[in-house]
């Protein structure tokens, strides 16, 4: 059996998606119950529901499974503390291997959920267990929350320069080529830095999705303060909302860049999907 921790996010439900359809028997560790129904209609044979700041929760969830995989969730302040006690259970329960998903570049140390996850990179090193870790780029799904504004509007608003040049994933193909690695041996043991085709400008990604629609559509600079109240209104803590406007700084400097598909299609056994066949799905979606 194969442990998910982390399974209801951006990453994690493409994920158990690609692992279900293999057949593979998992278990993963939910937070709420909500969560955890949709998972086990998914196909997720046991559901554990508890909260891994818990003392011996982790342990538990982890008890008679062969390997793991552990999807840190967004902006928390304590994300390394997380992810050592997720190591260390792995270690305890001499797990056959362990799969971290990162982030492209960790090593940015003005933006904590990166260095954070650097930090926890470091902690595996010295597990010593058997791990892969993936460091997938931006996820081109980010762009459900603007969808409804690009499709009604035509304006597709980022808190940040439209020019900025940025490495984009799709995670669909992300969750294959994790899949892969935790089902094929030969894949584990290795730090994948994951991107699909690109760099891409938002300016670019604008003129695809006006194509696609067929209407115009323009990338515009959103205001960082006005971000920051949408965010307040929906709850977003100090240490997220600190952190998102130190990436949207470093994006609107340096973009996101540079990214190459080498490595994601020798994981996938295929070229991974560009700009344009992302949002030909999304709209069909
Ligand atoms: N967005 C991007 O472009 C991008 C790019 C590269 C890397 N990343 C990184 O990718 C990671 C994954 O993103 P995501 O959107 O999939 O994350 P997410 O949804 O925020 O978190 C993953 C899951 O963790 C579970 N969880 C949260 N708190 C928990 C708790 N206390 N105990 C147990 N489980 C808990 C939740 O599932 P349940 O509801 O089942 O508990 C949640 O869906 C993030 O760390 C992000 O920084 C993002």
């Amino acid at each position: 059996m194969k442990l998910i921790i982390g399974a209801s996010g951006a990453v994690g439900i493409p994920l158990i998606k690609q692992l279900v359809q293999r057949g593979e028997a998992l278990r993963a560790l939910s937070s709420s119950e909500g969560s955890a129904e949709r998972l086990r209609e998914l196909g997720v044979q046991e559901v554990m529901v508890g909260d891994y700041r818990t003392d011996g929760v982790v342990e538990q969830a982890m008890a008679d499974v062969e390997s793991a995989c552990y999807v840190p969730a967004r902006f928390v302040a304590d994300e390394f503390e997380i992810g050592k006690r997720i190591v260390d259970a792995a270690k305890g329960a001499s797990l056959e291997h362990f799969l971290f998903c990162s982030a492209f570049h960790p090593q940015l140390h003005e933006l904590s959920h990166h260095w954070q996850k650097l930090q926890v990179e470091e902690y595996l090193v010295d597990s010593d267990l058997l791990n892969t870790v993936v460091q997938p780029s931006m996820f081109m799904q980010n762009i459900r929350v603007e969808w409804s504004r690009i499709v009604e509007a035509g304006i597709y608003p980022r808190p940040y320069s439209p020019h900025s040049k940025m490495s984009v994933i799709d995670t669909d193909d992300l969750a294959e080529a994790m899949a892969n690695i935790m089902t094929e041996r030969k894949f584990q043991g290795a730090s994948y830095q994951l991107a699909g085709p690109g760099p891409i400008t938002h300016a670019e990604m604008a003129a695809v999705i006006s194509e696609e629609i067929g209407k115009p559509v323009e990338a515009v600079h959103r205001d960082l303060n006005d971000w920051k109240s949408w965010a307040e209104g929906r709850g977003w803590t100090d240490y997220a909302i600190t952190n998102y406007i130190a990436m949207c700084t470093h994006y609107d400097q340096h973009g996101f860049k540079y990214g190459n598909t080498i490595t994601l299609a020798a994981i996938l056994g295929r070229e991974p999907i560009d700009y344009r066949a992302f949002v030909r799905k999304l709209v069909a979606q």
